[in-house]
């Protein structure tokens, strides 16, 4: 089942983010940041366990984000990544968002979704907020794409 993530949901993102932020798949997500960022989050549950998830941020006038996908080593290329991808694009496009973008190192899986590669400093100013704050900071090669709202 697709739902809005609960707080009792914290610590088992963060292992799955983490799970892949030790492979270097994505970045690691602190505790607070799950905290200050809990109601942006989608997860997916099955059997009372946390298969996938994925959130959803507004960054600017009508420009969001979705960020931390993660599924679950032995559930991927179940679809559950489409489903969260996918509510969070409706979920933009119930809030009035005109673009979403993503940064990340599966490029090739967002475009799936439409996404198409932009410069990264095409981006807001405000989108470097948690770029300065990353342990990669200068030097990150992910990538950033964009997708246009119908
Ligand atoms: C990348 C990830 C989110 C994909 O989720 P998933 O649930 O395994 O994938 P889905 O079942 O939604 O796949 C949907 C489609 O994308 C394809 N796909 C899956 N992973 C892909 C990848 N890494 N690159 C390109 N295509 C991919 C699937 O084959 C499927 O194609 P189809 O619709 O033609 O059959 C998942 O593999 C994951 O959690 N990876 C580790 C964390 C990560 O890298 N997250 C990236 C976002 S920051």
């Amino acid at each position: 089942m697709l739902r809005k993530a609960k707080l009792a949901d914290v610590k088992k993102i963060q292992r799955l983010i983490n799970f892949y932020a030790k492979k270097n798949e994505m970045l690691p997500l602190s505790l607070s940041e799950l905290y200050d960022n809990i109601r942006n989050f989608y997860v997916y549950e099955k059997d009372g366990r946390i298969l996938g998830c994925g959130a959803l941020r507004v960054t600017w006038d009508k420009l969001g984000e979705i960020r931390s996908v993660a599924i679950q080593r032995s559930k991927q290329k179940a679809g559950i990544g489409k489903k969260i991808v996918r509510m969070c694009l409706k979920e933009a496009r119930q809030l009035g968002l005109e673009k979403v973008f993503v940064l990340t190192y599966k490029p090739d899986y967002f475009k799936k979704f439409g996404f198409k590669d932009v410069d990264k400093y095409q981006l807001p100013h405000k989108v470097w907020r948690d770029c300065i704050k990353c342990v990669y900071f200068p030097d990150c090669e992910e990538d950033a794409l964009i997708k246009t709202l119908k």
